[in-house]
């Protein structure tokens, strides 16, 4: 079988009769190319080994939230944020309930609750339980949350029944699977494409204790990230100090200097698709780095300054195949001076916003100005979020327009 489920899944495994069936589920999304990792209720544990799912999926088992050993080896946080999706079948009424109401009272509850990733349920279970009102009360409260349910199945069940609450085969479960990814990568134009960005403001440093900086907070560059991820896209940010905290599914790799970003941005540059420029990277840095504090003597103080490499020139000059996006931050003349940087530094797009009087840095809201070889659209002050998304559709739109241009 051809790969086609490159993804990062937890199987997560409660106490149902139907948990043997689930070695097969194990070999099937392996099969199809999935990165699988076990994690098994206390009662599943007693229906089948956690050495038969670590032998099938090559990854030790997860069992215990509370084990210091698990947590420092990967953590739940880590082990939520590096999943893709979470499957889990069979799915017990038990976990069910306490899914529906919330709860992180062991492992695998804890993760459905701590991730991002969607959420995918095998119910498996005797007929008159999952008829219960109980947990057709669980049930409609999960579907609100789209959560999404695969099966139960009908026919003969292990307890000597006939009705609804089979699990559905592992054949149907990660054909169901595929069928619901399929959906969702419709929505995704950036699918598989890499989107690049720099983001927040760069520390020149004078001394060990000095720097100049700006009042970049890299919270557009941020915003821009999470549109591009929301799309489908895996996303790169090389981010100078900021104080946002990572969102999930993002590559953060941290930086301070100018001329750190430079080398940063160059070398992840040839894996990306689209390359947008948010950081507010100092021009100039200190031609001489003084390794003591600098006292206090004379009444002036002169610092000489040396020009930094240009990021964005470089980047979109040497990878002339990646869609690049330039912000240009200015106080005045924003038309202008951004038509006249979107042709000198060779950009497939230009975005000027307006700083200084409580504009732009350091602000929730930001008003847009988008500029391309022959077009230009205004976005009105809205906050950084909502224009990340408006803008990055814009993005999606003119990156594709340029792909069938050079391929037609
Ligand atoms: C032999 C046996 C089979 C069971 N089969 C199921 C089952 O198929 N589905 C179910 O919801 N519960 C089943 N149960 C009950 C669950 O194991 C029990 O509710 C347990 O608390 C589930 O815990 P968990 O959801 O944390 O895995 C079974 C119990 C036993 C003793």
């Amino acid at each position: 079988m051809t790969k086609q489920f490159n993804k990062n899944i937890i199987l997560g495994i409660s106490g149902g009769i139907a948990a043997y069936k689930s070695a097969n589920l194990v070999r099937a999304l392996i099969k199809a190319g999935a990165n699988v990792r076990v994690c098994m209720t206390d009662a599943a544990t007693k229906f089948i080994t956690p050495l038969t799912f670590q032998a099938l999926s090559g990854n030790p088992v997860h069992t215990d939230l509370l084990d210091s050993h698990a947590e420092a080896a990967m953590g739940h946080i880590e082990l939520a944020r590096w999943a893709d999706s979470i499957i889990i079948a069979p799915a017990s009424a038990d976990i069910m309930a306490r899914l529906a109401h919330g709860m992180a009272n062991d492992l695998l509850s804890t993760l459905c609750l701590a991730t991002e990733a969607p959420l995918y349920l095998a119910p498996a279970m005797n007929r008159v339980m999952w008829e219960n009102a109980a947990t057709q009360a669980n049930l409609h409260l999960l579907l609100q949350r789209d959560i999404q349910i695969l099966g139960p199945d009908d026919g003969e069940q292990a307890c000597g029944e006939i009705g609804t609450g089979r699990m559905l085969e592992p054949d149907e479960i990660l054909a169901r699977l595929l069928h619901s990814e399929s959906e969702q990568i419709k929505q995704q134009p950036l699918h598989g494409k890499h989107v690049l960005l720099t983001a927040g403001p760069t520390r020149e440093a004078i001394d060990p204790v000095r720097y100049i900086s700006n009042r970049s907070s890299g919270k557009m560059g941020y915003s821009i990230a999470i549109a591009a991820r929301d799309l489908g896209a895996k996303v790169t940010v090389i981010s100078g100090p900021v104080s946002i905290s990572a969102p999930q599914k993002i590559d953060i790799i941290k930086v301070e200097s100018a001329a750190q970003m430079y080398a940063a941005t160059l070398a992840a540059a040839k894996y990306a698709d689209i390359f947008v420029a948010t950081a507010a990277v100092s021009d100039y840095s200190t031609k001489e780095f003084f390794s003591k504090k600098i006292k206090k003597s004379d009444e002036n103080f002169q610092l000489v300054l040396q020009q930094n490499a240009d990021i964005l020139s470089d980047t979109s000059h040497q990878f002339t195949d990646l869609f690049t996006v330039g912000f240009a931050a200015e106080t005045h003349d924003l038309i202008t001076y951004a038509r006249n940087k979107l042709e000198r530094k060779k950009l497939d797009m230009i975005v000027a916003n307006p700083v200084g009087e409580g504009k732009g840095f350091d602000q929730d809201t930001n008003q847009l100005e988008i500029i391309w070889a022959d077009g230009q659209l205004s976005l009105p002050e809205k906050n950084k979020q909502t224009l990340a998304y408006e803008l990055m559709d814009i993005i999606v739109e003119q990156y594709f327009k340029k792909q069938k241009t050079h391929s037609d």
